[in-house]
């Protein structure tokens, strides 16, 4: 075993045609980045502790929420988000860097939540580098844009700071869209409601 939290896994392999399969928004993206979307993702999840894309949970507490649905959800809400806002704002959206914002925001979450028997319990990981920081550093080590990096590695409700670029907002939105209504779901309370 190695000392690393994660490896890249290039492999084509079931894998990869999983991914390939759940992901929606890969059409939208160049053929090249398509290509490191999927083995981002396929590489978190081979490192991980989950045997299959299903098990892969939105968060640790509470009732089970798919992240494979959260992630669709974000991806589609921000896409149609990325029209308004080139139409209100003026700004065609970067697509290539927006897709692979919204896909693979939420890459490191199958390495910061693990399985415990009946329960699902944050990692040892989950401790040692913020959520976000570590899907950052897994996309700088594939070659993805500083600007998906550093926005990867803010988008987090928690983290000190947020990114100031229009595919940040998309994603914010589209993220807190997403996620209230998997809080909904899972019968806990949603961003909105929360008390600051
Ligand atoms: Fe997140
Ligand atoms: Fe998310």
């Amino acid at each position: 075993m190695s000392d690393q939290p994660y490896s890249i896994d290039r492999s084509s392999n079931s894998r990869r045609k999983a991914v390939e399969e759940w992901l929606f928004g890969l059409d939208l993206v160049s053929a090249e980045v398509r290509d490191n979307i999927v083995t981002a993702w396929v590489s978190s999840w081979a490192s991980s502790q989950h045997e299959r894309l299903e098990d892969m949970p939105f968060t640790h507490s509470g009732a089970f929420y798919p992240l494979m649905q959260h992630v669709n959800e974000v991806t589609r809400a921000g896409v149609d988000l990325a029209r308004r806002a080139a139409a209100d704002w003026g700004k065609p959206l970067d697509m290539d860097k927006l897709v692979s914002i919204l896909i693979l925001h939420d890459v490191d979450k199958p390495l910061l939540y693990v399985r415990d028997g009946e329960n699902l319990v944050t990692s040892q990981l989950y401790k040692e580098l913020p959520h976000g920081v570590v899907g950052a550093m897994l996309l700088k080590e594939l070659g993805f844009p500083h600007e998906v990096v550093s926005v990867v590695a803010t988008h987090a409700t928690n983290a000190p700071f947020h990114a100031s670029t229009h595919e940040a907002y998309v994603l914010h939105y589209a993220d807190m869209f997403a996620a209230d209504h998997a809080m909904l779901e899972m019968g806990r309370q949603p961003f909105y409601q929360r008390k600051h």
